[in-house]
This record gives C-alpha cells, structure tokens and sequence, in this order.
C-alpha cells in the first residue's frame, strides 16, 4: 500500500497525477485528505481509500500509515512543513516506510527564503527520525506558477510582470515533476539518493513565457519585469482573490526570483535526464498553454 499526501492540490497538483499513474500501474493507494471534498469523491470513484487526517495533528496521521510500505510527501510552499515534517515522522518512525518527499532546489539551511530553510529542516527532521528518504529537490519552476501567479493580470492587462529578470529560468510541468515522484516510488534505482537535484526540461526567459501566451491567446501579452518588493505586493493582494497563493509563497517566490535575477538560473535544464528518470517525454511550456 502507497500513502499519498496532498492529492487535493491545486497548485502544481503533483499528488492527484502520483494517485492516478500509481492506480495505472496496479498499485493500491491511499490518500490522506484534511476535508470530504468533490476531490476526494472523484478520488474515491477510482477506487482510492481516502483517510481524513492532518499533517499538523501527529494523532491522525498514524491510521493512515497502517500497513503503507512507502509514502509520498508533499506540502504546498507555505508556512508549517516542519511540524508537518516532525509530526509525519513520529507517526512513520520505526515502521519501515520508505519516503518520496517533494522538494524543491532553494531547500537549503543558507537560503534567503524562510521557506527554503524550512523546507530543508523538514527534510532533516524525516532524516533524524530513521526513515528511509528520497528527497526530489525539483532543480526548475512549475509551469502552473503561470496562470496561478500571472494569469489575472495576463487576461486583464496582457502583462505579466515579476522580479525574475531578464535571463533563462528552469521549467517544469507538475505532472513530470509527479512522474519523477513515481519513477523515485517504483524505480528506486534511477535515483542516487537521499537526495537529488532532478532538473527541469527546457528553459525560457520570462520575455518568451510571454511571447508563447501571446502567440496562444492572439492578443499581445509582455514581460515587465519589476523590483522584488513591488511584486511581493501584488502577490500579496493576488492572495486575496486566489486560493493557492499565500503570503509565504509570495515572499519566497520574490527571494528565489530575485537570486535568479542577480546570479542567474542555478541549475540548467536538461531535458534528456529528465526523460531518463521519467521514462517518457517531458512536456514543454508550449504543449502546457494548449492544454489549459
Ligand atoms: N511551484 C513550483 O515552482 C515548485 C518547483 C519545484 C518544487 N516545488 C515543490 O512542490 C511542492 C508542492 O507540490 P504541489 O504543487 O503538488 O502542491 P499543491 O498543489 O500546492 O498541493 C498541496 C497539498 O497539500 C495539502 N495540504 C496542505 N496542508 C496540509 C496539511 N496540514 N495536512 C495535510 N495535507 C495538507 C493540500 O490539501 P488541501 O487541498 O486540503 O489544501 C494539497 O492537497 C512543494 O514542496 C514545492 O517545494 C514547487
């Protein structure tokens, strides 16, 4: 039995796509789900057991981990993965389970953000406690950080701006970053672990994100790159209007874009690794826009 945490995400949405492909390839999945939700229903109609529980209460993490030889992890970029951490880790230890964590590449105990830092004391945490990891520190952005980010001011004013600069960023789409979260669960032998840096499959200037929308949506849509704080705002207040966009994420995603814009994209695509982990061909931004 495989436990899959966060499969009710909507931002990248990595744990619904870990269900569905583990489901394809025979596996028995679990799920567990804070709240009974129409997710949860569809889930559920596929044949998922579904435990309500919360990473923030150690008590009802411990039913869900019954009988589960290997686990999923992930937390959306927000404040409280170390207690999600800690409380997942004295509910798993001893039992065996092997874990595949969702990670990201500023997880690091020097990083400006809090919540890399974070990010990178949560994945201690589940190392301290004994548990054999696989920690996939994503080396690339999330294709889905465009509309959840920059799709309002897009459709309004056909811009979209944000402190990332003028350079090449690292892309991937959540659903290879999910298959490199199955590849890590069924295929433990492509992975030098405990941790690795898997990379993203193309990069692209913010100026070419735009040009791509443009050329899909048949209207002119620009790149206005503005100072760090300034887009920290406008995330701020986006955070008001969109449910996958929260104060944290808003400051973290300033400081990674601001790095990027000072010293460039720390770790270049490359999509041929990727599609050695994954085992299929990874998608790029153009296919994403044509899909959503
Ligand atoms: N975005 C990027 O560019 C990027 C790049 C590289 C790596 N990553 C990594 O991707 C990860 C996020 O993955 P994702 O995009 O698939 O996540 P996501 O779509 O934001 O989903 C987060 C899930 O976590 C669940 N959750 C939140 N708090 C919980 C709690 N206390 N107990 C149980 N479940 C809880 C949510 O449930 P509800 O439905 O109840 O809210 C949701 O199902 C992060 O670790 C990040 O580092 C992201």
């Amino acid at each position: 039995m495989i436990l899959v945490t966060g499969a009710t995400g909507r931002h990248g949405g990595t744990g619904a796509h870990v269900v569905r492909r583990l489901q394809e390839e025979g596996r028995d999945v679990r799920v567990l789900a804070r709240t009974r939700s129409e997710r949860t229903e569809a889930l559920e109609e596929l044949g998922v057991e579904v435990v309500i529980g919360d990473l923030r209460d150690r008590r009802s993490i411990a039913p869900a981990l019954e009988g589960v030889d290997q686990a999923y992890f992930t937390y959306p970029i927000d404040a409280g993965v170390i207690p999600a951490a800690a409380n997942f880790a004295a509910a798993a230890r001893g039992s065996g389970t092997r874990v595949v964590v969702m990670s990201m590449g500023p997880a690091h105990p020097a990083h400006p953000s809090d919540r890399g830092r974070d990010q990178w004391l949560a994945e201690e945490v589940l190392q301290w406690a004994g548990l054999d990891v696989l920690v996939l520190r994503i080396a690339a952005a999330f294709h889905e950080n465009v509309p959840a980010l920059h799709g309002r001011s897009v459709a309004r004013e056909g811009v979209l701006r944000n402190c990332f600069g003028d350079g090449g960023v690292s892309w991937i789409n959540g659903r290879d970053a999910a298959e490199l979260a199955v590849a890590a669960l069924l295929h433990p032998e492509r992975f030098a672990g405990p941790i690795c840096y898997p990379r993203g499959a193309e990069e692209l200037s913010h100026h070419e994100i735009a040009a791509i929308l443009a050329d899909h949506l048949g209207k002119p849509v620009r790149f206005e790159p503005v100072e760090p704080e300034q887009w920290r705002r406008e995330l701020v207040a986006l955070s008001t209007v969109e449910d996958v966009v929260n104060p944290d994420m808003a400051a973290h995603i300033t400081e990674v874009a601001a790095r990027v814009a000072r010293h460039g994209s720390t770790t270049a695509a490359d999509a041929q690794a990727l599609r050695a982990l994954i085992g299929r061909e990874p998608m790029t931004f153009r296919e994403y826009v044509r899909l959503i």
